[in-house]
């Protein structure tokens, strides 16, 4: 029987819902792997690190430290899956991670766009896997379609809702919602940012935009390369009006390639009825692909939320499991 142990740094809304989706699943998890593998694997989260233990119900508590090294150094850990968020912090713990022999999983796009390729750079030396399905598009697997079932082609174009709460409140400020309310309700769902901002201004779905670009053309694009307008500057009146021509408007991220140029964008656009990302309402992500020899491709669901999120974690946990 083989052990494989998990370090989870971070309990809020991704975090608690991995922790959640094992406890009820664990024993159907372990019995996959196993048949995957030929050999009996047990796997299980070993710690938490959490800022503050006493937020958390006592059935957790057990597990968690404020600690964060504890994991790091601790040898029976052989995965660190990172649901903090921010880029400081986070950056620091996942580097010392790989530095120790950790495999690394997480969601946190920011942190992946702020460090570019040093993350994928340094699991690459270590002979360690670093996975972040999760970091773009929610439970949609758009990374391992581009990276793996995709790798032969070219992504000419990618036109793509990214951002869950900004078309979440987009979406309730049509049916009649004013801005503060459908801020409230995406913020009691789980789908904004600590900092909301990094929603409303588009900076989340640039992130997210620079790591699909990452993968379609090898280049790693910085803040200045997208050209990046956020949901603030649209009123209740343009999203009515644009309504009553039959139009939505959404926060639509995209990448154009021609033979010389990469153009990049993240801003509000209104959508006819003709348009494949004109259905995709609430927090729903889609992304509509045009590749040089595959034609076009659509790949829709969600974008944000716990349990959501939490199964794109989790497969790439049971994926780096599965390789031993
Ligand atoms: N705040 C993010 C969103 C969460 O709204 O899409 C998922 O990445």
């Amino acid at each position: 029987m083989k052990s494989f142990r998990i370090g989870l740094l971070g309990f809020g809304t991704v975090g608690s819902g991995v922790y959640r989706i094992l406890e009820a699943q664990r024993a159907q998890i372990c019995a996959r792997l196993s048949e995957q593998t030929g050999t009996r694997i047990d796997l299980s989260i070993k710690r938490i690190f959490v800022r503050d233990i006493n937020k958390y119900d006592e059935s957790v508590r057990s597990l968690m430290t404020t600690d964060a090294q504890e994991l790091i150094d601790d040898p029976e850990i052989d995965l660190i899956c990172e649901l903090i968020g921010g880029d400081t912090l986070a950056l620091d713990l996942m580097h010392r991670a790989l530095a120790a022999d950790k495999h690394v999983v997480t969601a946190n796009k920011m942190a992946i766009f702020t460090c570019q390729n040093s993350l994928a750079d340094m699991a690459r030396k270590k002979g360690k896997a670093f996975r972040y399905e999760a970091s773009v598009m929610g439970v949609v697997p758009i990374i391992r379609v581009l990276k793996e079932s995709l790798a032969s082609d070219e992504v000419l174009e990618l036109c793509a809702i990214i951002n869950g709460s900004t078309n979440f409140i987009l979406t309730k400020i049509s049916e009649g919602a004013s801005y503060e309310q459908a801020m409230e309700i995406a913020q009691q769902l789980g789908y904004l940012e600590a900092d909301p901002s990094s929603d409303v201004d588009g900076y989340d779905a640039m992130y997210k935009l620079g790591i699909l670009t990452q993968l379609s053309t090898g280049h790693f694009p910085s803040s200045t390369e997208i050209h990046r307008v956020g949901i603030g500057t649209i009123t209740a009146e343009q999203i009515e009006s644009a309504r009553a021509l039959g139009q939505k408007i959404k926060l639509v991220a995209r990448l154009q390639r021609t033979d010389d140029r990469l153009l990049l964008s993240v801003q509000p656009e209104a959508l006819t009825s003709e348009h494949p990302l004109y259905a995709i309402d609430g927090s729903l992500n889609a992304a509509a692909l045009t590749m040089r020899y595959a034609g076009k491709l659509f790949l829709s669901g969600a974008g944000a939320g716990s349990y959501e999120t939490a199964t794109a974690v989790l497969g790439d946990i049971l994926s780096i499991a599965a390789q031993g």
